[in-house]
């Protein structure tokens, strides 16, 4: 049987090699570039790639709290998270900023497994931007209890104000889109934002396709340049909320 083994990191503890390591993983697994991408490095059907320094600036930048989780199957890299702590009127968010994994190890639960790495007690916030249905399934079931009952309110409600104070930029500058922030708009966009990350969407448009088969969607359509937003509420089943609240564990 083979061996699937979780470990989570704070920033300080993520060395070069694990850095390097997750960059080949992105590098190899994450997608290619869409037809609209311009720019010296983003040529339409070429693999999106990160170096090392580009991901420690993106995911690991020195003016946040930041964590990292990874999963080894039979000491093989299968797949990683990346995730960042900032705090909005005495909320404490929790954003995952990079998801992937291999494609050799997908849909056998890795992502959602890395998603509850991440989870924290004092969490009240959880948020993620992703064009791929799978990652909001993930997202949805690990920080929530699943996309059938996920509330777009509190994404209406929280969107903005935790989004324009994030110290991830991608984050900060993502522009809202969809009839959550703006009823008049019927384009069908419900719950997306605006990245102009123009990765080429066949992969998560054929995972939608087979998503709305089994299940109703909620977040809406997935349009070129743009990703769907899930933002959840922490549900805290087992704790009575303290009144001065504990460090993070890192
Ligand atoms: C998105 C990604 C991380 C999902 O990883 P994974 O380990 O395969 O996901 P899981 O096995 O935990 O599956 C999560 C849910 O998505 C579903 N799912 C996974 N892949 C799917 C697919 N291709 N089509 C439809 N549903 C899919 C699973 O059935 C599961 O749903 P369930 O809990 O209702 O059963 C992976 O596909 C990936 O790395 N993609 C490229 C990078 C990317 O887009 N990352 C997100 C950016 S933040």
């Amino acid at each position: 049987m083979e061996e699937q083994v979780y470990k989570k990191y704070g920033a300080g503890q993520v060395t070069e090699t694990m850095l390097q390591e997750a960059a080949v993983l992105f590098s190899e697994n994450y997608g290619v570039w869409g037809e609209q991408a311009t720019g010296k490095f983003a040529k339409p059907g070429s693999r999106v790639r990160l170096s090392k320094d580009r991901l420690r600036s993106q995911c690991l930048p020195d003016n946040a709290t930041c964590f990292y989780a990874r999963v080894t199957v039979d000491g093989q890299l299968a797949g990683n998270a990346f995730a960042c702590r900032w705090t909005v009127n005495d909320k404490t968010v929790c954003w995952v900023t990079q998801l992937v994994v291999d494609r050799n190890y997908r849909e056998r639960g890795l992502a959602k497994g890395l998603l509850n790495q991440i989870k924290q007690n004092d969490v009240d916030i959880y948020g993620l931007m992703s064009s791929h249905p799978a990652a909001c399934l993930a997202a949805a079931k690990a920080f929530g209890d699943s996309i059938r009952t996920l509330q777009l309110g509190p994404i209406g409600k929280y969107a903005d104000e935790i989004m324009k104070v994030s110290p991830i930029s991608y984050v900060k500058d993502a522009k809202l889109r969809g009839s959550v922030f703006n009823p008049s708009d019927t384009s069908g966009l419900v719950s997306s934002v605006d990245s102009g990350f123009f990765v080429d969407h066949n992969e998560p448009l054929g995972a939608l396709a087979w998503v709305r088969e089994e299940t109703d969607w909620p977040l809406g359509e997935l349009f070129d340049g743009h990703e769907f937003l899930i933002i959840l509420e922490a549900r805290h089943r087992s704790r009575s909320r303290p009144t001065s609240r504990p460090k993070s564990g890192f």
